[in-house]
């Protein structure tokens, strides 16, 4: 399956708007699952280490829900897909109030970063680093610093989006500290393995695979999947929907983080992507899983 989607690399490009991203490997690909009996396969260049970018968005959401409850998450930020590229800023200034359509755009994302809990950058960083943790049972996983500075110094859109809400009363605080919180979790660098055990836990309801131990309450696991399905792979949601038919989250380094409800969590890293922002040999190693096991959720 992997020799089968890796051409399509071929097709895509790595991701150079945040600079520190433009190094990446375009021939790395791998997969891994993370299954409840047979525990963890893997194949190709499962070593290879990225950073979560987008992918992040589930777990800060998943942990603002924790810190400041569904009611105030989702005053501050709606429930509806959006057929605009993930940094769009158009919808925001339509909608009135200003409140970004979902928590998987930036716009989106940077409010859901300004409701979790902390005094600092830091200690935000920290309780989002544990919950990675976590999820991944890998107490290992850090922060890539050289890429967090690399987005921070050139994150002129977040930061023009992240103004316009900050007047208009959608995100409170100090801006640059939120901002720097953002791309710090963005730059949370992780393997393909300890994405299919993210999704584990998202697929066991927000429980352990292990231990059973509650990591996420259920509801705010299955709000976060269903994020996944309306808006994880931004304005190519749709297709994905009907050609691989899982939840799954992506991100612009190439990984994607899919799931199987009660039965499989997957990881999947190419660096090469499509128009949309998707990793293309991810997406169609995904397709053909799906098929070839019968995946669909629907
Ligand atoms: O804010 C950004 O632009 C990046 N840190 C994350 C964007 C992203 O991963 C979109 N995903 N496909």
């Amino acid at each position: 399956m992997v020799s089968r989607a890796k051409p399509l690399a071929n097709e895509g490009k790595v991701a150079d708007y945040i600079p520190g991203l433009a190094n990446a490997n375009p021939e790395a690909l791998s997969i891994a699952i993370f299954q409840e009996d047979e525990k963890c396969l893997s194949a190709g260049d499962v070593e290879e280490k990225f950073t979560l970018q987008s992918i992040s968005k589930i777990i800060t959401l998943a942990l603002a829900i924790m810190d400041a409850g569904e009611e105030k998450v989702f005053s501050r930020v709606g429930m509806e897909p959006t057929g605009d590229p993930f940094n769009s800023i158009a919808k925001l200034e339509s909608m009135v109030p200003s409140k970004p359509l979902n928590p998987m755009i930036n716009a989106g994302a940077l409010v859901v970063t300004s409701l979790i809990s902390g005094e600092t950058v830091d200690e935000k960083v920290g309780r989002i680093l544990t919950l990675v943790h976590d999820m991944t049972n890998n107490p290992t996983i850090g922060i890539s610093h050289e890429i967090a500075r690399s987005e921070y110094e050139t994150s002129h859109l977040n930061r023009a989006l992240s103004h316009f809400m900050k007047q208009h009363g959608v995100i409170e605080g100090d801006v640059e500290q939120n901002l720097e919180t953002y791309t710090k979790q963005c730059s949370i660098e992780v393997d393909c393995k300890d994405l299919a055990r993210i999704g584990m836990v998202l697929a066991k309801g927000g429980k352990d695979p292990d231990t059973g131990r509650e990591i996420i309450p259920s509801y705010i696991a299955r709000i976060v999947k269903t994020f996944m399905v309306t808006c994880g792979m931004y304005n190519a949601s749709g297709e994905f929907a009907i050609k691989v038919a899982i939840p799954a989250k992506s991100g612009v380094s190439g990984g994607i983080l899919s799931l199987v409800p009660n039965e499989m969590g997957i990881g999947v890293f190419s660096p090469p992507l499509d128009q949309k922002g998707n990793s293309i040999a991810g997406v169609k190693l995904l397709e053909i899983l799906s098929s070839h096991f019968k995946l669909s959720i629907f």
